[in-house]
């Protein structure tokens, strides 16, 4: 897994360019919940492409992802951005969660599928609201279990039957770096009750790229793209919508 994610490290900015707007997405919601002053981890921190835009509005964050040339480039991005004072990027198992100093952070923030990768969530869960600070805030982004995007392609392509299993694979391996990578998918309320119910009190779950297609549909006029985005958004939060986009957040609270 390690060896997919360095391999893809070089490239990672300019194949995540196509998921811009949902990147916007997140950043609305980073920059209402945290300002300048508070302490954030970010979990799975890549090329560092959250961290830094966290540090140019004054917070302060500790990237930590178990890729080195993942880690190499966030670390290079950081020296050009000038933002040393802020940002401290380490290479670090999400297991190892457990040897960071608790209690002292305002926020975890994980994006782009970084935890969907990781099998046990019930251990994550447990680190995270050791970390965060009272009433702290857990913001994930998960791969979502399907698509209604994905199910209209196989549509399209005459799959018919591979459209009846979409939902029921708990798991699948997409090619990163030209490695089969496995990722474990869940539902929104199902991630929740399953592993963060406990320790976390739910704010907001919504999922991202329901009825916006994904950018590889070019086919789709942008005008499209751009009504199809626009009648997405006052139903993220809504079932049974939420369960359909290609990801999905939640936005939790420690107890
Ligand atoms: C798709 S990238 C997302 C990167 C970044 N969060 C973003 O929003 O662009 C997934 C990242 O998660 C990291 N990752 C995957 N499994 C991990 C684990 N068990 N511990 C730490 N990092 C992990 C990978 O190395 C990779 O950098």
């Amino acid at each position: 897994m390690v060896e997919a994610y360095d391999r893809a490290a070089a490239d990672y900015d300019s194949q995540v360019q196509g998921d811009a707007w949902m990147r916007s997405a997140l950043w609305e919601r980073y920059a209402r919940l945290f300002g300048p002053g508070h302490s954030i981890l970010d979990v799975g921190s890549g090329t560092g492409i959250d961290a830094l835009f966290l540090a140019r509005n004054g917070v302060r964050v500790l990237g930590v992802d178990v890729s080195p040339s993942m880690i190499s480039e966030a670390r290079a991005k950081l020296m050009n951005a000038r933002l040393e004072d802020l940002v401290e990027f380490r290479v670090m198992d999400v297991a190892q969660l457990g040897g960071l100093r608790g209690s002292g952070f305002d926020g975890i923030i994980s994006a782009f599928a970084s935890l969907s990768t990781v099998a046990d969530l019930d251990g994550f869960a447990i680190d995270a609201a050791r970390l965060l600070k009272p009433q702290g805030t857990l913001l994930i982004h998960l791969l979502n279990r399907w698509s209604i995007w994905e199910w209209l392609g196989l549509v399209r392509k005459g799959r018919f039957l591979a459209t009846r299993h979409l939902g029921l694979h708990l798991d699948r391996n997409f090619v990163i770096g030209g490695r089969s990578v496995r990722h474990y998918l869940y539902h929104a309320h199902e991630a929740y009750g399953r592993f963060f119910a406990e320790r976390f009190r739910l704010r907001r779950a919504y999922g991202l790229g329901i009825l916006r297609p994904p950018h590889t549909f070019r086919w789709i006029p942008p005008a499209v793209v751009t009504a199809l985005d626009r009648l997405e958004r006052p139903l993220r939060a809504r079932r049974p919508f939420v369960d359909w986009g290609r990801f999905f957040v939640l936005e939790l609270e420690k107890r």
